[in-house]
């Protein structure tokens, strides 16, 4: 605790919360104490030398003296490999078994006593001493991990030994039964008190050239520079900025970009963590590389990895294949969205919704945050405020704008909704500590319980629950301090790590259960809504998460800081978690706090309009984000914001669905369809919006004009259709009402038009040709939308534009010319 939070937690003691804050935070640290195992003597243990193999399909076992590690290519390419005997499943990001073992792969010798499996896409090398390289099949190595080490506990456990009332401890750290990511030594398996878990450190070496990327939301990237990045899913407590890490989304998934390949590495582990990355350095003419490393030390939890290695759009492809596709929001959720904490009653709603109406300004959805609830409890509304709210909702649905409900995880003690929690299953819902005592936390409506997102019965009465909001006339829900949270004034503020949690009939504490929480509870909502109303595509987003979550929604990432920096950070997010797999999420436009000069909101605006999750929020104490708050000449040019977005909406539902086909994010890095271009590479102010759209953001204050990195190709500034040849750099305009958006020669565009959807075609370079692919909207539905696929081309002094069967296509307005 540093001395500004020393002062502020002083001054909550004075409140009721602050009290409470102490309290549980107290309480928390008390469990701590006695439960968690203390660390006692270690041993420290590497694989040592190679005693033997055995062939397996797609790979196959070597035994080290002290070790063994399974290698598995499966088919499509990608390759896992674990040691001390963890299998792929039980996973909590990995969908059904993951893939097959590639029937053609197999282990043969290589040079220096070493073992490798050759397969079509990747070679997997291991060294007589245990380092893994993946290489490509040219043979230039993408990654090498050196023999991991790992520290066990040895000798009696203190813990066990000195408080037995905790029951048997399951700790037989001989056990590999694996817990759903918790993985072998039962992650504190059985029903006691925690086991002393192994922790290990795995490091590895990348090319000299590489870039990092991923890590789940992180505010310093996009490109991960030398630093050390925590794995644990956190609240920075108040808005945060590029300086803050962690925050509330972190993942054990990273996305390397060198000259010889991309490929992307999970270690598929839930516990807590810590990645220590450094860039290397290329030797000048005749000095030799630095390599980069990735230094990855665990808490506990197995050591079991997967490595996808090709371009970018195909590592994402495997991602998706091996973590699942992500959803597709409705429709309507691809438009504008404005949400408020503190609207504070319906007559304000109605008031802030005519007030987009009359504007001409075109609203989507509403978002009602905590102060609709009856005492800030979950899953009521308060009646005084809001008091027909399924009326309010159908009267603002007929002038299309749909409402939103946040939904916190944790249950007022006492409550009725933590009464019929408590009759969920033998023990309740709700976690406990390991003597058995239901956890008690601090938040919202002061103090709570929090149900176990990783007892399947607890998701399922959970995901029950949503009935209420759908009565209530809610279209989608907001997941909010999913980490979970339980304010604390000193410490984590989060629940004890004692704390215990099913883990899908394995048992571990919150060790293992932290950072699948969220994901958990995305789970649980989205399967409740499906099986609620299951002719609907669920909406759902989610503060919080984990590997995998793209399956249940997306996110907004969370409270960003009111200032240029969280301008900043809220792109570089959007880019992270894109690169793990997560398409949809978007920033509180205008920033969480305080109040955005009008030239700061209305970049923010244009930044988000090109994002897919585009919302302005605020906090309850912070000024106001309707654009007419901001001036007229502001309000105005947010009305072209607001329209450019509509038109664009058809071209967001293809995003949507081939992100869900393909796993390509909607917006992604320059580099992605040129990873060897370094100067791409490099630049983290612009990004592409699918195939055809380069949105180059106006991210510093009192700027007008812009340079731009262009990638390979002619790319048309889109309101002077000026064309710009890349690759290389331009300097562009970027007066208020606009920031520079290009498009690709030869793209097509869906985009709205009198009513319908229009094509829009980018001419391609004389001499070239082009093409697109659009999906349409299939409806609210499952429906998966039918690709349709365009050809673009010159004839004589005309563009034509055709469908696949050769016809031509319809609605075509070309540009460019
Ligand atoms: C924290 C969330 O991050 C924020 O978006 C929300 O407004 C507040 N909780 C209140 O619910």
């Amino acid at each position: 605790m540093d001395g500004r939070d020393l002062v502020r937690a002083v001054a909550e003691l004075g409140t009721a919360r602050g009290r409470g804050a102490w309290r549980s935070a107290w309480r928390h640290r008390r469990a701590d104490a006695v439960a968690l195992p203390r660390r006692g003597a270690e041993r420290a243990r590497v694989p040592g030398p190679l005693t033997g193999t055995e062939p397996r399909p797609g790979g196959g076992v070597l035994r080290f003296a002290r070790s063994e590690l399974l290698v598995r290519v499966t088919v499509g390419g990608a390759v896992f490999w674990s040691w001390d005997g963890a299998e792929p499943t039980p996973s909590y990001a990995v969908t059904g078994g993951g893939p097959e073992p590639d029937p053609r792969a197999a282990l043969e010798a290589d040079t220096g006593g070493g073992w490798r499996v050759v397969s079509e896409r990747v070679t997997v090398a291991v060294s007589r001493l245990g380092a893994v390289e993946v290489r490509t099949p040219g043979g230039t190595v993408l990654r090498r991990e050196l023999p991991p080490r790992w520290w066990e506990p040895v000798g009696p456990d203190p813990e066990t030994e000195a408080d037995s009332a905790g029951g048997p401890a399951g700790a037989d750290s001989g056990d590999r039964a694996g817990a759903a990511g918790g993985g072998r030594a039962g992650a504190g398996g059985g029903e006691g008190a925690g086991a002393r878990e192994a922790r290990w450190l795995s490091r590895a070496e990348v090319p000299a050239d590489a870039r990092f990327f991923g890590l789940g939301g992180r505010a310093a990237g996009p490109r991960l520079r030398d630093g050390a990045y925590r794995l644990w899913n956190t609240d920075p407590k108040g808005g945060f900025g590029p300086g803050d890490d962690p925050l509330y989304i972190t993942m054990p998934v990273q996305m390397v970009v060198a000259d010889a390949g991309t490929h992307l590495v999970f270690h598929d582990n839930t516990w807590d963590g810590r990645v220590v990355l450094r860039e290397g350095e290329e030797g000048a003419g005749s000095g030799p590389d630095r390599p980069g490393t990735s230094e990855l030390r665990m808490e506990g939890g197995p050591l079991r990895c997967w490595v996808l290695v090709g371009t970018p759009a195909r590592v994402l492809q495997g991602w998706s294949g091996l973590t699942g596709a992500a959803a597709v929001p409705p429709e309507w959720a691809l438009g504008y969205q404005h949400a408020r904490w503190g609207f504070g009653s319906a007559a304000e709603v109605r008031r802030v919704v005519s007030g987009y109406r009359e504007r001409g300004l075109a609203l989507s959805a509403v978002h009602l945050d905590i102060d609709h609830y009856d005492g800030h409890r979950v899953f009521t509304v308060d009646e005084e405020k809001f008091p027909d709210l399924p009326g309010l909702a159908e009267e603002l649905r007929g002038q299309g704008v749909r409402l939103v409900s946040i939904v916190d995880p944790a249950v007022k003690a006492g409550d009725p909704l933590h009464a019929a929690g408590l009759e969920v299953g033998a023990q309740g819902a709700f976690v406990r500590d390991a003597r058995g005592r239901e956890v008690r936390g601090e938040v919202w409506p002061g103090e709570c319980a929090y149900p176990d997102f990783t007892d399947p019965a607890v998701r399922e009465w959970w995901g029950g629950l949503y009935g209420e909001r759908l009565a209530r006339g809610f279209s989608g829900v907001w997941h909010d301090m999913n980490e979970p949270v339980s304010f604390a004034p000193f410490g984590d503020a989060t629940l004890p790590r004692s704390a215990r949690h099913a883990l899908e009939g394995a048992g571990g504490d919150h060790r293992a259960a932290h950072n699948v929480y969220a994901l958990g509870m995305a789970r649980a909502g989205w399967e409740g809504l499906v099986r609620l109303r299951p002719d609907e595509r669920p909406f759902l987003f989610s503060r919080s998460g984990w590997a995998g979550m793209q399956r249940y929604g997306g996110t907004w990432s969370g409270d960003v800081e009111t200032g240029w920096e969280g301008l900043r950070a809220s792109l570089a997010l959007v880019l992270g978690l894109g690169l793990c797999g997560v398409p949809y999420s978007g920033p509180d436009v205008g920033g969480f706090g305080g109040s955005p000069s009008p030239e700061l909101y209305l970049r923010w605006l244009q930044l988000g309009s090109y994002l897919p999750l585009f919302r302005t929020h605020s906090a309850i104490w912070a000024g106001r984000r309707e654009p007419w708050e901001f001036g007229p000449e502001v309000a105005e040019h947010a009305r072209a914001v607001l329209a450019e977005r509509e038109r664009l909406r058809p071209y967001f539902v293809t995003l949507a669905h081939l992100a869900r086909r393909t796993g390509a994010p909607y917006v992604r890095p320059l580099w992605w369809g040129a990873p060897e271009d370094r100067a791409l590479r490099d630049c983290e102010d612009a990004f592409l919006l699918g195939d055809a759209l380069l949105v180059a953001p106006v991210l510093e204050c009192g700027a007008d004009r812009r340079a731009i990195r262009l990638p390979r190709g002619r790319w048309y500034d889109t309101v002077t259709e000026v064309a710009y040849e890349g690759p290389g750099q331009v300097l562009l305009d970027a007066p208020r009402g606009r920031i520079p958006v290009l498009a690709r020669a030869g793209s097509v565009l869906p985009v709205r038009s009198g009513g319908g959807v229009g094509l829009e075609v980018w001419a391609p370079a004389r001499g070239r040709t082009g093409g697109g692919v659009v999906i349409r909207d299939p409806g609210p539905g499952f429906g998966a939308g039918e690709v349709e696929r365009y050809a673009v081309r010159w004839a004589g002094d005309a563009v034509l534009v055709e469908t696949e069967a050769g016809a031509p296509a319809e609605g075509v307005t070309v540009r460019g010319l």
